[in-house]
């Protein structure tokens, strides 16, 4: 069942998903060559906790860490760990907080240092995607015009999308339906309403789409050619005028450019 939401709790997840901006701008700040991604867990979890939230992927069936941090050939899920970050590598910082009872859910693809200009085209079409996704939702459009947009777009800049994980929708709770596929056909699925929150997430491969789940940590998802992926996400509201984004990048891109 699709969980519609008033004018009131959107405000209220458009709170949750601010902060969230700030969560990933904050983590985004301290990344350089060098540092640990269990380093960049631990900032960002004393963050979220200074600002009165709450990480929700810490124990989400089991999950340790208040982030999934992803390196280069690891699409999402990538545990928190004493590795270091190398420059040149791609790290995507994913992260879920409940503020007030109100659930964003947002994903950023950031280079470390000076990457290659495969990489930067990688992450540029990979963000280029969420957006064109996101003109998508508007009322009266379907599910499947959202993933045929983002698929076509990645496509035809020889990048590959990956068919193991989606999007969802969120607000109440981490995952809610609708699943949100990041490929598919126009005009199928159900059915977009004013009031619906999803997650939009598009998940890009430089090489070919297909991935592996880690059997050794049992969550991290990583592509089989070992070429890199990279992950973009932003909570959206279905309006009937077009797509109100909830979370934002604003706060990332206003440090780093
Ligand atoms: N942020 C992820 C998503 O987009 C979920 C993380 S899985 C978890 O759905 F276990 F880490 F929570
Ligand atoms: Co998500």
């Amino acid at each position: 069942m699709i969980l519609l939401k008033t004018k009131e709790e959107i405000e209220l997840i458009r709170d949750s998903a601010c902060l969230l901006g700030k969560v990933l701008a904050e983590v985004g700040r301290h990344i350089r060559p060098g540092v640990t991604t269990s380093y960049l867990d631990r900032i960002g979890e004393q963050f979220i906790r200074d600002n009165g939230a709450i990480p929700l992927c810490k124990g989400y069936e089991g999950f340790p860490a208040s982030f999934c941090i992803s390196v280069n050939d690891e699409v999402v899920h990538g545990i928190p760990s004493d590795r270091f970050l190398n420059e040149g590598d791609n790290v995507t910082i994913d992260c879920v907080i409940d503020l007030n009872g109100y659930v964003s859910d947002s994903a950023y693809t950031f280079p470390v240092g000076e990457v290659s200009d495969e990489m930067k085209r990688l992450m540029k079409v990979t963000k280029e995607s969420l957006y064109i996704g996101l003109n998508k939702c508007k009322e009266g459009n379907r599910i499947g015009d959202i993933g045929a947009a983002i698929q076509q777009h990645c496509e035809k800049n020889g990048f590959s999308i990956v068919r193991e994980l989606c999007g969802h929708g969120v607000g109440f709770k981490m995952h809610e339906s609708p699943n949100v596929p990041n490929y598919g056909v126009p005009s199928t699925g159900p059915l977009l309403k004013e009031g619906m929150v999803i997650a939009v997430e598009p998940m890009v491969c430089m090489g070919s789409k297909n991935v592996k789940f880690s059997k050794v940590d049992g969550w991290t998802c990583t592509t089989k050619d070992g070429k890199p992926a990279a992950h973009y996400e932003h909570t959206v509201a279905i309006t009937k005028n077009g797509p109100d984004i909830l979370t934002t990048f604003d706060f990332i891109e206003n440090q780093i450019n």
